[in-house]
């Protein structure tokens, strides 16, 4: 029987639904039914720390220098129940511009003799699983990110998780801000896109939604809020995505510099747009930052569902030599699609279709807007 060798990596922000991929990537690769049905037997090591695990110099082992480890059906069987990536991972990019460190990556996996690679990540990661792709490399990639931004996919692995806990953080706020008749401005992820505030807030039932898609009026904020305690509200609460900004501003920065991939922190605009509440509606306002909460924590069921789903689709792939592919959601059906069709690419919320921009907030037509 012929003898295969895969790797698996996980890349970029940790998220919850990462374990199960990996669980049932493993599993599927090394079910021993499927095996003599293939007339292949496949081996799998688990590449820790993303790109990293691939960028050992010469002369040292990788297995005694924590940049790779075994994996089988037995050590991975109780993965799927656990948040993050038993992996690691990080944000390293082989093609820095400023560290190009790529031949190295394309060297390790010749020593490791990988015969294929599984990527698991967000744009950064596939886009470097794209670029390995066209130096010969067989990759095939798993979408995740809770910012879900990526096109070709309507899914995106630890999106639903995030969801759930923007939706149990602010259960726990309403108490509090209604005791006090407080309004709170709730700062989520996404840098880019507004999935994760408007579909967060749509499950938590916020009355104010921000997005990075729609820039708002600060006037029509407080215009809003001041409506609401009109109406009889005893609170409010604000969803803002942490790449929202006000019309005429500029994105909110928590940190100078850039990641290895050119992308600046953000963060503050919760803060700023309480500051400008309480000052523009008198209202006591308070904020919270949900940040990294969102990505911790076990999978929800649908993450490990679909962690399971497209670990199994992407050694589907493998087996039929389907290379330079990512697995995703379409329809209804999991499916694939070409790498360099997704990388580079954002999914940006329609607002025209799922934002109320009178409300700012979620819509209020479903099949108006339906072609
Ligand atoms: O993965 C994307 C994301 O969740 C963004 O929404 C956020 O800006 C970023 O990760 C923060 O990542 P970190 O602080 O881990 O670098």
């Amino acid at each position: 029987m012929t003898k295969e060798r895969i790797g698996i990596l996980t890349g970029g922000g940790d998220c919850a639904g990462l374990n199960p991929a990996i669980k049932w990537a493993v599993k599927t690769a090394m079910d021993k039914r499927l095996e003599s049905e293939r007339g292949v037997q496949y081996e799998v090591i688990g590449i820790k720390n993303g790109w990293n695990g691939l960028m050992f110099e010469d002369g040292v082992d990788p297995k005694a220098g924590d940049y790779i480890t075994d994996l089988d059906e037995q050590i991975v069987r109780t993965w799927d129940r656990y948040g993050g990536t038993m992996l690691g991972t990080s944000r390293t990019n082989p093609y820095n511009p400023k560290n190009d460190r790529s031949r190295l990556v394309l060297e390790n996996i010749e020593k490791l003799k990988l015969d294929a690679l599984i990527a698991i990540g967000g744009d950064d990661t596939l886009g470097v699983a794209d670029r390995v792709t066209r130096e010969g490399v067989n990759v095939v990639g798993i979408p995740k990110t809770i910012d879900k931004d990526m096109v070709e996919t309507e899914y995106t692995l630890g999106f639903e998780t995030a969801v759930n806990v923007i939706t149990e953080e602010v259960d726990r706020l309403r108490t509090t801000a209604g005791s006090h008749r407080r309004i709170f401005v709730v700062e989520t992820m996404g840098r880019h896109t507004g999935w994760l505030a408007l579909e967060g807030g749509e499950s938590c039932g916020a009355y104010i939604i921000l997005i990075p898609e729609c820039d708002f009026s600060i006037k029509k904020v407080n215009d809003l809020l001041l409506e609401g305690r009109k109406a009889g509200n005893r609170y409010e609460i604000l969803l803002v995505a942490e790449g929202a900004k006000p019309s005429g501003g500029t994105e909110f920065v928590r940190q100078d510099g850039v990641d290895a991939f050119g992308h600046k922190m953000l963060g503050g605009i919760g803060e700023f747009l309480a500051g400008e509440i309480n000052k523009g509606t008198g209202v006591e306002t308070r904020s919270v930052v949900l940040s990294h909460l969102q990505r911790g924590g076990a999978p929800c069921a649908y993450d490990r569902r679909m962690g399971r789903y497209f670990g199994i689709a992407a050694v589907d792939l493998i087996v039929t030599r389907d290379f330079g592919k990512m697995v995703c959601f379409r329809d209804g059906e999991i499916t694939s699609c070409p790498l360099d069709q997704v990388v580079g690419r954002t999914n940006y919320v329609d607002v025209d279709k799922n934002y109320d921009v009178e409300r700012y907030s979620g819509r209020r037509t479903i099949f108006r807007y339906r072609e």
